[in-house]
């Protein structure tokens, strides 16, 4: 009897005999791995005195993010956004100097190959009741300007939603790439971006409303951007008057990258061109640092 295990408790060395069984796996990398995965997994339940119905209902759970995966939809990214997972792999990943543009989520709207456009364009065909004009330049970490950087933008429109998840909207809509120029700076106009709830009608979903949370993201305008020698930069720009900051569904709001939009008064000063109306202004100086350390002169 002696061997047997009590309910409620582990057999003291199940643990080791998995790990045992990598012993013949001749990738270093993926054994270590593995062998992480398998002792998170073992001490979760052991803490959590996982039950069958428990354990059964995580299966279920997991095989319906899978379930919902597509060419369109990446559930499980989902999955690890809204767990924070995203974010710290992006923490580890993304050591930078101090001065540097700061990182964030990539997200599931990116789309290569956005149209190139020039600088002063607009990126859709409707600046709507709030324009918005974004001008900004591109600089290494020794405030040298980059010419020639390339300035990936995207981001929502006034319904809340991409133009990848819409059929309404044109494929190309709220969205281009710029290049700097020869003083490292680019410019474009658009509309202000608004709050939107990540996509929740799937099983990540049904898991913020378990566990009392909501879907939003805080209003946003995505970057991506890279030049010669440089680390390229991932990352957003936040309006600073989003009620989301503190509470973003995908954990992706760093201080640094906060901005205030700022309102411009028509009858006090004018308009600049290709917009009618009040206005907003955002100045978004991007950071990258070179692809190499410098070496010692
Ligand atoms: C986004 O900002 O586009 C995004 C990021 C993570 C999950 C969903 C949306
Ligand atoms: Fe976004």
């Amino acid at each position: 009897m002696d061997d047997v295990t009590a309910p409620g408790t582990a057999a003291p060395d199940l643990t080791a005999e998995v790990i045992g069984r990598l012993e013949r796996c001749s990738d270093p990398r993926l054994r270590e791995l593995v062998t992480g995965v398998i002792r998170h997994l073992h001490a979760f339940a052991i803490e959590e005195s996982l039950t069958e119905a428990e354990w059964m209902a995580g299966i279920r759970f997991l095989t319906e993010v899978g379930q919902m995966c597509s060419d369109q939809r990446q559930e499980f990214v989902l999955l690890s956004d809204t767990l924070g997972l995203s974010m710290l792999v992006d923490q580890i990943n993304h050591a930078r100097e101090n001065s540097a543009t700061e990182s964030t989520v990539l997200g599931p709207f990116y789309v290569e190959g956005s149209p190139w456009r020039s600088n002063g364009d607009a990126i859709t065909d409707d600046l709507g009741a709030q324009p918005l004009l974004v001008s900004g330049q591109v600089r290494d970490t020794a405030g040298r300007p980059l010419v020639e950087a390339t300035v990936d933008v995207w981001q929502n429109a006034t319904n809340r939603l991409y133009a990848v998840q819409d059929g309404e909207q044109s494929p190309e809509n709220l969205r281009g790439r710029f290049r700097t120029d020869a003083a490292g700076a680019f410019s474009f106009r658009t509309v202000r971006p608004v709050d939107y709830p990540i996509p929740d009608g799937g099983p990540v979903g049904r898991m913020l409303e378990a566990t009392g949370r909501h879907p939003w993201r805080p209003a946003h305008i995505h970057f991506k951007v890279s030049a010669d020698r440089c680390v390229p930069v991932t990352t957003h720009v936040f309006d600073s008057e989003s009620p989301y900051l503190d509470s973003d569904a995908v954990f992706g709001v760093k201080q640094s990258l906060v901005r205030k939009l700022v309102a411009h008064d028509p009858t006090v000063e004018a308009a600049p061109v290709g917009i009618q109306g009040s206005w907003y202004t955002v100045d978004i100086d991007i950071v990258l640092q070179p692809d190499a350390p410098a070496l010692p002169s």
